[in-house]
């Protein structure tokens, strides 16, 4: 695709909530949303010729030994011209540099993704190494169960 402008930035939060309606993904609360983003560590946005956002890309983490990558999001009919690798591109110079010896970083790829994220040296799990990634989802109705730790 030509003439992207891709900025150093994170989305403010009516560029983030856009991308995820794009994305069909939820859509957390505005002030979720501000926590979230004022404690990212790095961003990227890319815009197209029109100044459309087109997509995002986040890193969060303890700047020391973990960083994830979070909220890559291109938008659908934008899809597969490169934009995500350009984004990667940009999230991956920044891993790099802050990264040191056994830093890890993760990230959690929505699914038939993960060719995309291998393509940036990242691996599967489980693996004959590691283990599945797990994960959890709080929610409103087991937002209850979910803070009694079991006995
Ligand atoms: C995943 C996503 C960011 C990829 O962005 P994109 O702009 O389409 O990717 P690119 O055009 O830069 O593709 C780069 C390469 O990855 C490949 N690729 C793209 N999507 C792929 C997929 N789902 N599986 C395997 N390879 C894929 C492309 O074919 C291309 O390969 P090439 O370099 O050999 O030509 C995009 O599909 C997206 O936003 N999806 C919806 C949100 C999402 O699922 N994000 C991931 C969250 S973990």
């Amino acid at each position: 695709m030509q003439n992207l402008t891709v900025h150093r930035r994170l989305p403010d939060i009516q560029e983030f909530k856009n991308l995820r309606i794009a994305a069909e993904w939820p859509i957390p609360s505005d002030q979720q949303i501000q926590t979230a983003l004022s404690n990212s560590l790095f961003g990227v946005v890319v815009f197209d010729h029109l100044n459309k956002l087109v997509g995002m890309g986040r890193i969060i983490g303890d700047l020391g030994i973990y960083l994830h990558i979070q909220d890559v999001i291109v938008r659908p009919d934008v899809q597969k011209t490169g934009i995500g690798s350009m984004i990667m591109k940009e999230l991956m110079e920044f891993v790099h540099s802050v990264g040191r010896n056994e830093t890890h970083v993760g990230l959690m790829s929505s699914k038939a993704r993960e060719g995309f994220y291998k393509k940036f040296g990242f691996t599967e799990r489980p693996s004959e190494k590691f283990g599945a990634g797990m994960t959890m989802i709080i929610r409103e109705e087991n937002h209850q169960a979910a803070t009694r730790l079991p006995a």
